[in-house]
């Protein structure tokens, strides 16, 4: 069983507005983009589904005239810079993100004045004024990998998700790190306590654990104090399908938002997937519904526009997100 069955009426209103969303799209030549923690419907329905950073290559390089983002407003902003000559429809304007919110850009400048000098990493998870203020944007899949390519002499200011930079931090051993102490409500509320009791509940499984969760760091360190004596992978939520695909292991402790585990049942039905807690689940990411898709698609809302100058800054800090991972 993949997802909650749907009564039958329901069902065949959602079959009904699957089929005009497709008429749509084809009209419309629309592709739909959705992030791996939309519902199960959605994520059926889209065309490509994956993390930040999947989503924004998707964007860059699709031939459509419209895309409709099925995710949150930030992942819609940066469609919409990558490809100004598109329209980009969200369809639940308040479709918003707790961790963009943690920081404003009147924040990030007095921050910056702190620091004359040094280089700004920022998560995608950020406004689109955020970005145009930044050198780098990162996403959980290539944050790494972002901060081994500046110079180890410079330094760094990391934004917003202080539990995805305390992970970065510890993985490169970089000491000029500042990290800002934001963090998503969903991903900070889980404790340290809740990955022992269900690692202890299922022994047999990998725990595969997103950067923002707020327990990883407490954890990581007493796996390391342990060399490594569990099995654990920090990933993105793309780089957790990949895992569930590739590994030999059959059973799995997912740390992310719920959404996830549509993707992870439905490609590896052969495997056993256990959510860290199934109270992890993004309001925002729930608010794209099919009705809202199809109404998208139908009345032409809501278009995502940034702009000229912002979305130009903006746009160098992304380019060099997509081009490094
Ligand atoms: P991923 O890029 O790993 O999908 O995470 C993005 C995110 O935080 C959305 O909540
Ligand atoms: Fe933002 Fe957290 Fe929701 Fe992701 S899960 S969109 S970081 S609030």
């Amino acid at each position: 069983m993949l997802s909650t069955p749907i009564p039958r009426i329901e069902a065949a209103h959602i079959a009904a507005l699957t089929a005009e969303i497709l008429e749509l799209k084809r009209k419309r030549n629309a592709v739909i983009l959705a992030h791996n923690y939309q519902i199960a419907e959605i994520q059926d329905l889209a065309d490509f589904v994956g993390d930040s950073l999947g989503l924004s290559q998707q964007a860059a390089k699709t031939p459509a005239d419209v895309i409709v983002f099925c995710g949150v407003h930030f992942m819609a902003e940066t469609a919409a810079i990558l490809c100004p000559s598109k329209r980009v429809l969200l369809p639940d304007l308040d479709a918003g993100c707790s961790l963009a919110d943690s920081i404003r850009v009147e924040q990030l400048r007095s921050w910056k004045a702190e620091y004359p000098g040094a280089v700004v990493v920022s998560y995608v998870n950020t406004t689109a004024e955020v970005k145009a203020e930044s050198d780098y944007c990162c996403t959980s899949g290539n944050a790494l990998k972002i901060v081994q390519s500046i110079p180890e002499d410079q330094e760094i200011l990391f934004l917003p998700d202080q539990f995805l930079g305390s992970w970065v931090q510890k993985m490169t051993g970089r000491k000029n790190m500042h990290i800002w102490m934001g963090e998503c409500h969903v991903h900070a509320a889980i404790p340290p306590l809740r990955i022992d009791e269900k690692m202890k509940e299922f022994p047999n499984a990998e725990l595969l654990i997103h950067p923002e969760c707020g327990c990883l760091t407490p954890y990581l360190d007493r796996v390391i104090r342990q060399n490594g004596s569990c099995s654990l992978k920090v990933a993105s939520t793309e780089g957790m399908i990949q895992r569930a695909a590739n590994s030999s292991v059959s059973e799995f402790v997912v740390a992310t938002e719920i959404g996830i585990l549509h993707r992870l049942k439905k490609e590896n039905p052969q495997k056993t997937f256990h959510p860290i807690d199934n109270e992890m689940s993004c309001k925002y990411m729930k608010m794209i519904t099919v009705e809202k898709l199809h109404r998208a698609l139908k009345e032409d809302i809501y278009p995502i526009t940034v702009a000229g100058d912002i979305a130009r800054k903006a746009k160098t800090a992304i380019d060099r997100m997509i081009s490094i991972f």
